[in-house]
């Protein structure tokens, strides 16, 4: 299916009904195109997007549109595209970066929140009332970092955290209109993902150098989107999707140990983890 002007719920499949219409943000590449290529596979009209999909070379299954998050006039134009009915967002467009607080610019700190905060919420804003015309799904991205805050990834974090706590609280304030919101927490994944990171200040070289390292180990040993596109694939099937689902590696697990840890503890932990 190419680009269209519009997406509305006229496609049908082979029993007649309207295929269910699911938007991916950030798909161009990594998790949200795994997640474009099931939603796809299991029969729904997928909207990816990309900030640049002309540039795109193998464009995801379904249609391209475009979309940069941080951009209020870019959410509002996406937002009009659609028809009075959407059945599924899944807001996973986000960015990262790896340095410390007082080394990061202020122009990366707007740019992670833009991303990964400000902007998703905008269009959640704009979407929600197609959504509730459908009775319609939700899932954000987020990371497990919001659990285990990472030094030099304190910003990151920080914007995942919001993230979580927004989708929490969204949810409740849905309750009763139909629209089920759940926040996905993934730990680590191979993917393309690339830290906005400058040149450490004296104080923190031999830091950003063992975070490094250790991040490049675990990214190398980390498994692919595959099974984070299937549970985001079930949550928008399920009747009453959950309110907080951790996958990837040891997420699910590290998940429940983080919540029994005292915090001292789980912070001379992440230390040793990261060699520091
Ligand atoms: N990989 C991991 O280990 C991991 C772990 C936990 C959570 N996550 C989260 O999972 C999500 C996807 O990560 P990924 O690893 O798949 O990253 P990725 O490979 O870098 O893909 C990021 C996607 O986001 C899009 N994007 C970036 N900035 C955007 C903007 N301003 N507006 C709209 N789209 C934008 C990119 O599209 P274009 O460049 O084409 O615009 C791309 O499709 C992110 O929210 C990330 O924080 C990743």
């Amino acid at each position: 299916m190419g680009a269209t002007d519009s997406a509305s719920n006229t496609d049908s499949d082979t029993s007649g009904r309207p295929a269910p219409i699911a938007l991916v943000t950030g798909a161009s590449r990594g998790i949200g195109r795994a997640i474009a290529e099931r939603l796809d596979a299991e029969g729904w009209q997928v909207v990816s997007t990309s900030r640049h999909p002309d540039a795109v070379d193998a464009p995801p299954p379904g249609q391209l549109w475009e979309l940069d998050v941080s951009d209020p006039g870019s959410c509002a134009r996406l937002a009009e595209r659609f028809g009075p009915r959407l059945d599924a967002v899944v807001s996973n467009a986000g960015i990262s970066a790896l340095s410390a607080a007082e080394d990061t610019d202020p122009a990366v700190v707007a740019a992670l929140f833009a991303t990964n905060v400000i902007g998703p919420m905008e269009l959640m804003r704009l979407l929600l009332p197609r959504l509730r015309a459908a009775g319609g799904r939700v899932v954000t991205v987020g990371s497990l970092i919001a659990d285990y805050p990472v030094p030099l990834q304190s910003l990151y974090a920080a914007t995942k955290a919001a993230l979580r706590a927004y989708t929490q609280a969204l949810r409740e304030e849905l309750r009763g209109q139909g629209v089920w919101v759940t926040h996905l927490e993934p730990g680590d994944l191979a993917t393309e993902i690339a830290p906005i990171s400058g040149t450490p200040s004296e104080p923190y070289r031999a830091a950003h150098t063992s975070v490094t390292a250790a991040r490049e180990r675990e990214m190398a040993s980390a498994a692919g989107p595959g099974h984070v596109a299937a549970a985001v694939a079930r949550v928008l099937r399920a009747h009453r999707p959950p309110a907080v689902v951790a996958v990837g590696g040891a997420a699910p697990v590290l998940r429940q140990i983080r919540r029994l840890l005292p915090d001292s503890l789980a912070g001379r932990l992440t230390a040793r983890r990261y060699g520091l």
